[in-house]
């Protein structure tokens, strides 16, 4: 079975007739695997939290959650999906730089882990607390590992979190509230790293910076929360992020991090559910254009729009089909030259053929701009 594909291709044309085009699958085995497979390497005080923004498929996150996942929540929507799992206390987060009172008042009834933001999130939650609350405080580290890229944005200004060179004034004033206690940490600078020496050269720069906090300012931590970033191939030949050595190097920083005797958060979004989902498009029509062959699909942006925001590309196959490989651009059918879905060379192609876009169930739909020019939202089939 071709990893960067849950199905092959008589289940893309199952799949295809049973729920229409354009459609997404998810497969409930490949999901299964990612999260076991990444639990199976990680030392016992490392917690997963599934980034839910990634894909909040009901089936997904029940699934995950019956497999002792905890949560990454960036919204009300997102805090009401979990909501619906009834999960015991300590399995939910809640991250973004733009929380609004009535987010931080739910997430709060609900008992879930803040990670703060700033001072607006910690002075709106001690107004809001009844008693004393346990926050993370994100910080936006100096350092700059995950080489700038367009998701992270790299060590330069950013929206999210706190300037580590701001966080001692930060502290000063949020030992002036009534209820807030900052007893954990949250940084995330990686995305999409399939380099395990990477991730584990930025979550030891993470733990300096804890161990730098605590012993300057008398923090105690009991949890550290190292965002996601872990990343899965998009091509044939990008290898895949080696498990066993980011395991083992987990676990040798919490060796040499001894003063931590909290857990560690893991919150990888990618990883856990981009290898579990296809997009299955049929082409509508075939266009020369001075030169260049369009291949017009009939969803795009609308339902794929990851590779235009990043420039990462998801892989696609024509099913069915492996003779030849003409070099196509691939359109959407929005009234806008935006709507592309990659150049990339495929057999030659005729109307009705059927596409399969890989490694889609992470920033697939739920990233996709659903409502612009109105078509129909997609199914999204979860397959067991
Ligand atoms: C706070 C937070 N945690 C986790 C993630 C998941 O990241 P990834 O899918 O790269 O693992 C994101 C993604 O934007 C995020 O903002």
């Amino acid at each position: 079975m071709d990893p960067l594909f849950a199905f092959d291709d008589a289940q893309c044309q199952a799949l295809a007739e049973a729920h229409g085009t354009p459609c997404f699958a998810y497969s409930g085995r490949v999901a299964e695997g990612q999260l076991l497979a990444l639990r199976a390497v990680l030392p016992a005080r490392v917690r997963l939290a599934f980034a839910v923004k990634a894909n909040s498929h009901p089936a997904l996150l029940r699934r995950f959650a019956t497999l002792g996942a905890s949560f990454d929540c960036a919204s009300i929507g997102e805090l009401e999906k979990v909501e619906a799992l009834a999960l015991p206390p300590g399995r939910t987060f809640f991250a973004g730089p733009g929380k609004r009172a009535p987010e931080l008042q739910r997430a709060l009834a609900l008992g879930v882990r803040i990670q703060a933001e700033g001072w607006e999130d910690l002075a709106r939650i001690d107004a809001l607390a009844g008693g004393e609350v346990a926050v993370n405080l994100r910080v936006h580290p100096a350092f700059d590992i995950a080489e700038g890229n367009r998701i992270i944005g790299g060590s330069g200004p950013s929206a999210f979190g706190v300037d580590e060179e701001d966080v001692p004034e930060l502290l000063a004033r949020a030992a002036t509230l009534r209820h807030v206690r900052i007893r954990g940490l949250h940084v995330f600078a990686a995305s999409n790293q399939r380099d395990a020496a990477k991730l584990l050269a930025i979550h030891g720069a993470v733990l300096d910076l804890a161990r730098r906090l605590c012993e300057t300012h008398g923090l105690v931590f009991e949890q550290i929360d190292l965002g996601g970033g872990l990343g899965v191939p998009y091509a044939a030949e990008e290898a895949p992020l080696d498990l066993v050595a980011l395991g083992q190097g987990l676990s040798n920083l919490l060796e040499r991090h001894s003063w931590f005797t909290g857990e560690l958060i893991l919150e990888p979004g990618r990883f856990l559910a981009g290898p579990c989902g296809v997009y299955l498009a049929r082409v509508v029509r075939v266009k020369e254009s001075r030169g260049t062959r369009f291949v017009i699909l009939e969803g795009g942006i609308n339902h794929l729009l990851r590779p235009l925001l990043t420039g990462q590309p998801f892989p696609v196959k024509a099913v069915g089909k492996t003779e030849g490989q003409v070099p196509v651009t691939l359109a959407g059918p929005l009234c806008t030259s935006l709507d592309r879905l990659g150049d990339v060379r495929l057999p030659e192609l005729a109307p009705g053929d059927l596409l399969a876009f890989g490694t889609t169930g992470a920033y697939g739909l739920s990233e996709g701009m659903t409502h612009f020019l109105s078509h129909p939202v997609p199914p999204e089939a979860w397959v067991d």
